[in-house]
């Protein structure tokens, strides 16, 4: 299973919750950027689920992977034959590119799929929010969609541009709480995100989109982690319509073709730390 990685084009973060979260506003598309999983029924293994991963950090118990197959064994009578897991993972973990969420909805529609477990998308999508924020956007499988709440209502938006994207993930991590504790909420409205699927279909140039390119998160990471702000500043003066994805700590900006994409690719690599790919919308 490939698991793609998201980037949240317009995130507004609207009012806090009884619940201790905040009420979002967001526009999230899918990218080329995958971790892989190889699922393995693994006759006379002694664990329920082993899972291992090129990062070994990752193969600890709260993984959401082994939390997904935890919950379709509770939840489905899915039989408690021992799996072994590979999950070879590309995307950076902590970046807010999705990646755990991700690897979680691929696990889930995996198990589904391979134990014939009749799972409604509405399901899918209830069940994949108890464990993590962006796992409904992953689990309901859009390219690109609008996510209310904390992320669990979603309605699929179209975007038949295809852009190509520089991802800068500055090798910094910033944790969630600490970055939703110091955002401002402040109201949205759902035009705003009309116009910047607008802007982007008619290719509008750097100019039109950043103003449109909301995300309220960007300020409160950018003063956890000062660098987050420099790669945002080098994509804008290189003419990329840029911010930062979720509550960072990567940074992504959309060029007009890959030529740029791979020129500003570079310019980073060479004067920041961190991890620079060149990615596309899926759809
Ligand atoms: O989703 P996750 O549990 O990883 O989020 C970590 C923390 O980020 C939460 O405990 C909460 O403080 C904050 N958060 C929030 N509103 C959201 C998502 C996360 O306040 N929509």
């Amino acid at each position: 299973m490939r698991a793609p990685a998201k980037l949240n084009l317009y995130l507004a973060v609207l009012g806090e919750r009884a619940d201790g979260y905040h009420e979002l506003l967001t526009l999230l598309v899918a990218v080329d950027l995958s971790d892989t999983l190889l699922f393995r029924s693994a006759p006379g293994q002694q664990k329920p689920v082993e899972l291992r991963c090129n990062v070994a950090a990752l193969e600890a118990a709260d993984n959401l992977v082994l939390r997904a197959i935890e919950l379709m064994r509770a939840r489905c009578g899915v039989p408690d034959e021992p799996l072994s897991i590979w999950l070879h993972k590309r995307i950076p973990s902590g970046a807010g590119l999705g990646g755990g969420s991700s690897d979680a909805a691929a696990t889930l529609r995996t198990v589904a799929d391979r134990y014939g477990v009749a799972l409604s998308r509405e399901q899918l999508v209830a069940w994949s929010a108890t464990l993590g924020s962006d796992c409904p956007f992953f689990a309901a499988g859009e390219p690109a969609a609008v996510a209310r709440g904390r992320g669990e209502r979603l309605t699929a938006v179209r975007l038949r541009r295809k852009m190509d994207i520089v991802v800068h993930w500055p090798g910094v991590h910033v944790a969630t709480g600490d970055v939703f504790a110091r955002a401002t909420p402040r109201p949205a409205e759902e035009s705003e995100v009309r116009r910047l699927v607008e802007a982007i279909e008619a290719e509008e140039p750097a100019e039109v989109l950043v103003p449109l390119l909301r995300n309220d998160l960007l300020e409160p990471a950018c003063s956890l982690a000062p660098v987050i702000g420099r790669s945002v500043r080098m994509m804008r003066d290189a003419g990329l319509a840029a911010t930062m994805t979720g509550s960072g700590s990567a940074v992504f900006g959309i060029a007009r073709n890959r030529q740029e994409a791979i020129r500003v690719g570079k310019q980073l690599r060479k004067h920041l730390p961190g991890l620079v790919t060149i990615v596309r919308n899926l759809g």
